[in-house]
């Protein structure tokens, strides 16, 4: 008889069911230290070729979510927008302080002579995943996005990139959900998935 393993094995299986909470459908109160630390630990075990760790993670939580979204966000943006309206303006304030933390995850591919950046750059995709689930798998909101500001050449330098090397793969939102999420529409396997 094959024995089932791990949690897969159970239709209320956690990977089954993981759904992203809307960072403007999150509450914002503190997470516990704890928590944040088991996301962090957690989340950067990925595979990671020849163990180069070329990614980096910004904690952003507290008074600096609120100074990133002013001297960054809004700053940036009016800059870029001098016409904006009043409305994208209280928008733009406050993108950061939607979450509880933040975490800006940045890939930083480093010279290698075997293991090619495309390799290091997928990595960092896997840690923005691997922290979504785990602050989703301890009943916390939480969204991987990007929106304008990962492709802002000011937020790169503030969070410590390198311009024109280092790239933002994401910011991880965490907060608390309201509600549970509804269902979005998935991929159907049968277009996707094909057997060789
Ligand atoms: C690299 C990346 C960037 C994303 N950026 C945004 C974004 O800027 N705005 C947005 O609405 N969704 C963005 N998403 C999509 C959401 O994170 C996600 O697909 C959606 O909330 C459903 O996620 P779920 O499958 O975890 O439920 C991005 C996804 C990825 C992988």
């Amino acid at each position: 008889m094959r024995r089932k393993v791990g949690y897969l094995s159970t239709n209320n299986n956690f990977f089954l069911r993981r759904r992203s909470v809307l960072a403007k459908k999150m509450q914002n109160h503190p997470i516990k230290e704890d928590d944040l630390q088991t996301i962090i630990n957690a989340g950067i075990r990925v595979p990671d070729h020849g163990a180069l760790n070329p990614w980096k993670i910004r904690v952003i939580k507290d008074d600096k979510l609120k100074i990133l979204d002013e001297d960054v966000i809004l700053t940036e943006f009016k800059r870029e927008n001098p016409d904006a309206s009043d409305e994208s303006l209280e928008i733009e304030s406050k993108r950061l302080q939607r979450a509880s933390v933040v975490l800006a995850v940045i890939s930083s591919p480093v010279e290698h002579p075997k293991i090619p950046n495309w390799e290091m750059v997928l990595s960092s995709g896997a840690v923005c995943m691997n922290l979504l689930s785990c602050a989703q798998s301890l009943g916390y909101a939480a969204q991987w996005l990007t929106e304008w500001y990962a492709y802002n050449a000011k937020m790169l330098e503030y969070l410590g990139g390198r311009p024109g090397v280092d790239r933002i793969s994401g910011f991880i939102y965490i907060g608390y959900k309201v509600e549970e999420p509804h269902e979005r529409r998935r991929p159907d396997p049968i277009k996707v998935v094909s057997y060789i």
